[in-house]
């Protein structure tokens, strides 16, 4: 008896001790993620609401210390995990452990036209963000290649807004399979840096949504983002990051979106839009920190103090800042909170392998005659390599995407490494561009050179004379005006006498290389002049090594633009019509729709090299496509088939593209937009055939007056080629 009395007595112990212990339902995760946010929301007080929503320092913002719900933490982004900067001050915070690993560029992911390699890039870098114990990643960007004058399109994935939603979505998904936000930026129409506090872009429904949020769209309903940042410029009017139209009725409204809605730094302008037009969290309203001495700046935000009066004077009703902490306690259970994330990895050799992939696939050989390339070391014997991109750091400038790498290889050493002692490399700097960087106390080496650009264009010249073979490695810069934040650049020409360099290197040498490295198009009076020609972006830590794999044919080149290279600015439809970069602060589209290839296609302008374009050290054969119907119901697909033959005699692959062109419609439309790609790899001789599966949503267009996609019956056609220029196949059907 007694030992029964002392079990039971043991047993209610042990059921009251579980009750007491049992977790709130905020840290259950066997909760669903919404009554975890709810029951979090019900335990706080409104300061503590208030707190979440905007910054506490230059890149985090409070969590909820008395619950145990952490703060959440932001770093750039796109291209690899910023330095750690100081609480209040842009200035570098001076870790020792915080040395990344540098991915390439967006241009250069773009270029590869890989999906799986935009899965490997965004896996490799989230990891990156895990190990630094961020939980958003401040990227990527997607806005689209308006005017190759823009300071950020480096950062971005090119015109095309197919291309570009093809490569977001794996990127996202492969930063949040750690756990971490992807922060897709900057939405939307941010094409330009000039002015982008102040602009307001004017443009039509129809570019709108079938040119400038496609990107946007794809990572937010494919891609799953959990975070979105607001852009600088205005739209209908309104800040973007606190519009109406953007935020509320597109992205929440049309959208679904249910994660985080990030202001650009400083891109909030006052409370009471902050309030009620869609944005979450406010960063980078005054970067001063607490220079103002009183009390701390942050406390002083749109979305702060100012905030929380009107809540507590009941002037704005609670359920407004719920709103946005529903949002951030959403984006916090995906990532902090979620107690099953992978722990990350940081600065490893795989993902400097990941990094050397990815740039050996999106360097595009753009001209190639007389194969000149690749360097053949059995009949090369001296390398003069010239130029000051050979040399010089490019992971440190561009403004916000800026790195302090954990190593970068140059060009020059690259290419050295590479050749050993097999033949003999010397070089010139040719020309004096930028002689150091330094952005958030990171500072590249110095490499000032005081002489004349006669001085050394001569001194280049005999070299590239006395040589067998010239790498002339130039282009842009990561430089205030070049490719870099805050400013566009001036013009189309390469800067600081390149183009002067070049001519003469081409008349002493005719076996001449030019690499350009940069994120943008740029102009080449020189394009009969030399023979091959490679476009190399901003590689990151691997840099040297991918260019000098590729210029010695260790790998098959088989990247592709993403942009079109115009002959001139005028061959661009903002230049040519639209009135970049504004007038009176207001900036109209008129191109409409035909951003890049669509305005050479409608116009008929030769590009310099056209979008999509991008040679390989084999050769492939398209065969003759065939189609499953000659007829498509609304209901049905259509298959396209078309074989592809590797008839060189190097294994390398090729980015076979598909372009479909309605032949009539009520509504004028591009000849042709890209709707489908494959990228193959093929050995000499081989052959396969590629299946391409259209449906009705590929031939729909934008109707402004319904405020809806349609297709239209009718004839449309197929191209199929290996750019946007060289078709090489087609076929047509109608849609009944
Ligand atoms: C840039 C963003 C960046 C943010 C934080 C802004 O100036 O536009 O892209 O993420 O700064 O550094």
């Amino acid at each position: 008896m007694k030992k029964i009395q002392i079990i039971l007595f043991l047993n209610l112990f042990v059921i009251s001790l579980t009750a007491q212990n049992k977790l709130p339902v905020y840290l259950d995760d066997s909760k669903t993620i919404e009554e975890r946010i709810e029951d979090a929301l019900s335990r706080m007080t409104l300061e503590e609401k208030v707190k979440m929503i905007h910054a506490q320092s230059q890149f985090s913002s409070a969590g909820v210390p008395r619950l145990g719900i952490p703060e959440n933490w932001m770093t750039d982004g796109p291209h690899g995990i910023r330095a750690e900067v100081l609480w209040d001050d842009w200035g570098q915070a001076g870790w020792t452990n915080d040395s990344c690993m540098a991915f390439p560029a967006l241009t250069c992911l773009a270029a590869t036209w890989n999906p799986q390699l935009a899965a490997l890039y965004g896996k490799s870098i989230g990891e990156e963000a895990r190990y630094r114990n961020k939980n958003v990643l401040l990227g990527p960007g997607v806005n689209i290649y308006r005017t190759p004058l823009n300071g950020r399109n480096f950062e971005y994935m090119g015109e095309d807004p197919f291309l570009a939603s093809r490569m977001v979505v794996p990127y996202v998904q492969g930063v949040q399979s750690n756990g971490v936000a992807a922060c897709v930026k900057h939405f939307a129409l941010n094409n330009q840096e000039i002015d982008r506090h102040t602009v307001n872009v004017n443009v039509s429904d129809r570019a709108l949504y079938e040119i400038y949020l496609p990107a946007f769209k794809a990572a937010v309903i494919e891609g799953k983002a959990w975070a979105i940042m607001g852009a600088y410029n205005r739209y209908k009017g309104q800040w973007c990051c606190q519009n109406e139209y953007l935020l509320n009725n597109i992205l929440r409204g049309e959208w679904n979106f249910d994660g985080v809605v990030i202001s650009d730094w400083g891109g909030v302008n006052n409370t009471e839009q902050a309030i009620y037009q869609g944005i979450d969290m406010e960063f980078g309203t005054w970067t001063d920190g607490l220079a103002s001495g009183k009390r701390n700046v942050f406390d002083q935000y749109y979305l702060a103090t100012p905030f929380l009066e009107l809540l507590q004077s009941q002037k704005v009703k609670e359920e407004e800042v719920n709103k946005k902490v529903r949002n951030i306690l959403r984006l916090v259970f995906r990532t902090t909170m979620n107690r099953h994330r992978p722990f990350g990895s940081f600065a490893t050799p795989e993902h400097g392998l990941a990094a050397r992939q990815i740039a050996e696939e999106g360097i595009v050989l753009l001209q190639n005659k007389n194969n000149l390339l690749p360097l053949d070391l059995n009949t090369v014997k001296k390398v003069a390599v010239i130029g000051e991109n050979a040399v010089k750091m490019m992971t440190i400038g561009g403004g916000s995407s800026s790195l302090k790498a954990k190593y970068e290889i140059s060009p020059l050493d690259g290419i050295r490494n590479r050749i050993g002692s097999k033949a003999e490399v010397v070089y010139a700097r040719g020309y004096v561009g930028e002689a150091t960087a330094i952005q958030d106390g990171v500072k590249s080496s110095d490499i000032t050179d005081n002489r004349s650009p006669e001085e050394l264009i001569a001194e280049a010249s005999q070299v590239a004379k006395e040589a067998d073979y010239v790498i002339f490695i130039g282009g842009l810069n990561k430089h205030d005006g070049q490719d870099s934040e805050g400013n566009d650049r001036a013009n189309l020409e390469l800067p600081y006498k390149q183009d002067a360099l070049i001519s003469a290197l081409a008349k002493v040498n005719k076996n001449l290389v030019v690499v350009i490295i940069s994120g943008n198009a740029v102009a080449m009076p020189w394009v009969n002049d030399v023979p091959a020609i490679i476009e190399s972006w901003y590689l990151g830590s691997e840099a040297g090594n991918a260019l000098a794999s590729i210029l010695l044919g260790d790998c098959n080149p088989s990247g592709k633009l993403p942009f079109t290279f115009p002959v001139k600015l005028t061959d661009v439809g903002a230049h040519a019509v639209g009135d970049y970069p504004g007038k009176n602060g207001e900036e109209n589209y008129k191109e409409d729709l035909f951003a890049g290839y669509r305005w050479n296609d409608r116009n008929k302008i030769k590009a310099l090299f056209p979008f999509g374009h991008g040679l390989s050290y084999t050769q492939f054969t398209y065969g003759k496509a065939s189609i499953s119907n000659k007829f498509m119901q609304e209901n049905e697909t259509l298959t396209i088939t078309v074989p592809v033959k590797n008839t060189g005699k190097k294994t390398g692959k090729e980015i076979v593209q598909l372009y479909i062109g309605d032949e009539k419609s009520t509504l004028e439309r591009p000849v042709k937009e890209l709707k489908s790609f494959e990228k193959i790899l093929l050995h000499p001789e081989e052959e396969k055939t590629i299946e391409f599966v259209i449906s009705l949503n590929d031939l729909k267009f934008y109707d402004d007056e319904k405020r809806t996609w349609i297709a239209e019956p009718g004839k449309f056609k197929v191209y199929i080629g290996a750019s946007s220029t060289d078709i090489r196949t087609m076929v047509d059907f109608e849609l009944k």
